[in-house]
């Protein structure tokens, strides 16, 4: 990063309103000579390395090139999952990851919450949804009238990758027959996908989560709701309003599937 403050700070708002853009869909801007001409303006100070990874300014990944396995409910327990997983080594994420984060909650619950990948609060405690987002988390729950311990909560990749970036393809992979058999076991009556990672690796999509957010997608027949991630509302307060419209929608769902 650079030792210039000013310039940090315009590139880091330059990076958060990027991901604004991304999640609502925006991929590409107009070549105009007014945009040229700014790109092409000298910077002050030294070249920047590239900014550290943040809660909601992840670098985007790739989903996996193949759809989630289908859900075979062989196990009976998720401590059955979780001992086959073991001191996973499956994929590169084992060699920088301190603790496993397998998932927590309520084996029986009728809300699973798919996240994306833990982060510094998460390996160190092995619990998803930690920190702020996890407390945002607990505030978007308690809206519609779950606590933590009425549904069960897991990420799309167990481990915390590297310096915070995003999971790549195949360790996504490696996750996937777990994150099934969770599922699988759990089987919620709806799954919520937080973020544009979960929601794309789980539906086999590559839209943006503007896109697929607001409405029930079928994963193996069981309602899917994308939203956006407590991480990125943390950053971006103005898409609370549309994750509380779709949290809404799950209250319904999950009323109307008891
Ligand atoms: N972000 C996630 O998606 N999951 C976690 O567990 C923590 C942060």
């Amino acid at each position: 990063m650079t030792d210039n403050p000013a310039f940090t700070a315009v590139l880091q708002e330059t990076r958060r309103l990027l991901a604004f853009h991304r999640a609502l869909g925006i991929d590409a801007y107009p070549a105009t000579a007014a945009l040229r001409s700014f790109l092409a303006a000298p910077l002050p100070g030294r070249a920047a390395a590239p900014p550290a990874a943040r809660p909601g300014l992840r670098s985007p990944a790739e989903p996996p090139s193949e759809p989630p396995p289908t859900l075979t409910a062989t196990d009976t327990t998720l401590d059955a999952i979780r001992a086959d997983l073991g001191d996973c080594r499956r994929c590169g994420l084992a060699a920088g990851r301190g603790n496993i984060v397998f998932g927590s909650g309520a084996a029986g619950a009728d809300l699973l919450i798919v996240g994306e990948w833990p982060d510094q609060d998460e390996d160190r405690s092995g619990l998803p949804f930690q920190g702020e987002a996890g407390n945002l988390l607990d505030r978007m729950l308690a809206a519609i009238g779950l606590g933590r311990d009425r549904v069960y909560l897991t990420n799309i990749v167990k481990c915390r990758p590297e310096a915070d970036n995003a999971p790549q393809p195949q360790e996504i992979k490696a996750c996937q027959p777990f994150l099934s058999r969770q599922i699988a076991v759990v089987a919620p009556k709806v799954i919520c996908a937080m973020g544009p990672l979960a929601s794309q690796a789980l539906l086999h999509s590559r839209e943006p989560l503007s896109r697929l957010r607001g409405r029930f997608h079928s994963f193996h027949g069981i309602d899917l709701m994308p939203t956006f991630h407590p991480a990125f509302l943390i950053a971006n307060p103005e898409l609370k309003r549309a994750t509380w419209h779709d949290l809404q929608l799950i209250q319904k769902r999950c009323e109307e599937r008891r």
